[in-house]
């Protein structure tokens, strides 16, 4: 089968495509046909070797993707090959079959697009369970979402407004702030432009936004901390900016905030039940037009280079998703 490869960690333009064997599942894994794979900005990292994961080369990177089941191992027992799935994989999923832990799949609707499947799981995955399981955000707080246009960030914007949030998008350009709007943010606010933080203060009375949802780190998240309300959550999400923050103990004291972790794939790890509730929310929020995945760019299994050059270079708004098989 093909499979884009990594032979070494270093910069996303050296992967190469490649035959390689078709996976065999483990006794709890199923292995999927692919036909569509999300990209997600954790696949630069894995490739030049900056993720907590580093697999052993050549490697073929890839995170999440739908397809069709094609076979089961010997534990498996609520999926059957033809079974229409999507699935988190810790890699390999930009190629024509990967394996994937049985219990972390979703079956899918028989209406549900394979392309649209590729971009609900990690992003749109990630910002529910950071806004519902660590947020336990309630109707009528103020939610504010950082890199807005982005995967995760579009997925916490529309996640927010679905659950009667005032959602305030910030992102480096106008464009991506009338995108964020589009799908649904009340206000939005140009980084860009200087600090954000007194402009959120202005548009919440001065009291600061009551959860923040924070993919950018760096100099991002040290204002988040100077515009939180009293009882606020400050959700650490990534840090695509660079850098990772240190805050100063006594903002959190004065301000009476946390600061909450979120790691989406080792939750599912712990409590895979949970997670197949969320999916189970988002795809009836998906069915009923309450959330709009934007499929910003697709790519064949020989452009995920040019998908991660676009994600790193900051120009994909929403999603970029490889198509693995024509439906
Ligand atoms: N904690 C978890 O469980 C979890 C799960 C999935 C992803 N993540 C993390 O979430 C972050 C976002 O992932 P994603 O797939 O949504 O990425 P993405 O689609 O590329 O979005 C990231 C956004 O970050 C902003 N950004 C600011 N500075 C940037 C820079 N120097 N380079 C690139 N982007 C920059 C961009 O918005 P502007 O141009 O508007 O600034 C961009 O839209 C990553 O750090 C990823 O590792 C965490």
């Amino acid at each position: 089968m093909k499979a884009v490869l990594c032979h070494a960690f270093g910069p996303i333009e050296s992967l190469t495509v490649g035959d390689v064997s078709s996976p065999a599942p483990a006794a709890d894994e199923v292995r999927i046909r692919v036909h569509a794979a999300g990209v997600n900005f954790p696949d630069i990292l894995i490739v030049e070797g900056k993720y907590q994961i580093r697999p052993e080369f050549p490697f073929t990177p890839g995170s999440e993707c739908a397809g069709e089941v094609i076979e089961v191992g010997r534990d498996v027992v609520d999926l059957a090959p033809g079974d229409r799935v999507m699935a988190p994989a810790s890699h390999g999923a930009f190629a024509e079959e990967v394996c994937a832990p049985a219990r972390k799949a979703v079956k899918l609707p028989d209406q549900l697009d394979y392309q649209v499947a590729a971009t609900l799981l990690l992003t749109y995955g990630t910002s529910a369970h950071a806004l519902i399981q660590r947020a336990d955000l309630q109707a009528g707080e103020t939610l504010l979402v950082h890199g807005a246009a982005g995967g995760v960030g579009l997925a916490a914007v529309e996640i927010g407004k679905a659950l009667g949030a005032r959602v305030i998008a910030t992102a480096g350009t106008d464009a991506k702030l009338a995108f964020a709007r589009a799908h649904g943010a009340d206000d939005g606010i140009n980084y860009a432009d200087g600090p954000f933080k007194d402009r959120v203060k202005e548009l919440t009375g001065s009291h600061g936004a009551d959860v923040i949802y924070d993919p950018v780190g760096g100099d991002v998240f040290d204002q988040s901390l100077r515009c939180i309300n009293w009882n606020g959550r400050l959700l650490v999400i990534g840090f695509t900016s660079g850098t990772i923050p240190s805050a100063p103990a006594n903002l959190p004291l004065l301000k009476g905030c946390s600061i909450v972790g979120v790691f989406w794939g080792a939750w599912v790890e712990r409590d895979p039940a949970a997670h197949r509730g969320n999916m189970e929310r988002l795809l009836a929020w998906q069915a009923e037009g309450v959330i709009r995945p934007h499929v910003e760019l697709t790519v064949p299994l020989t452009g995920v280079p040019d998908a991660l050059r676009a994600l790193r270079n900051r120009e994909v708004r929403g999603k970029a998703v490889v198509t693995v098989r024509e439906h």
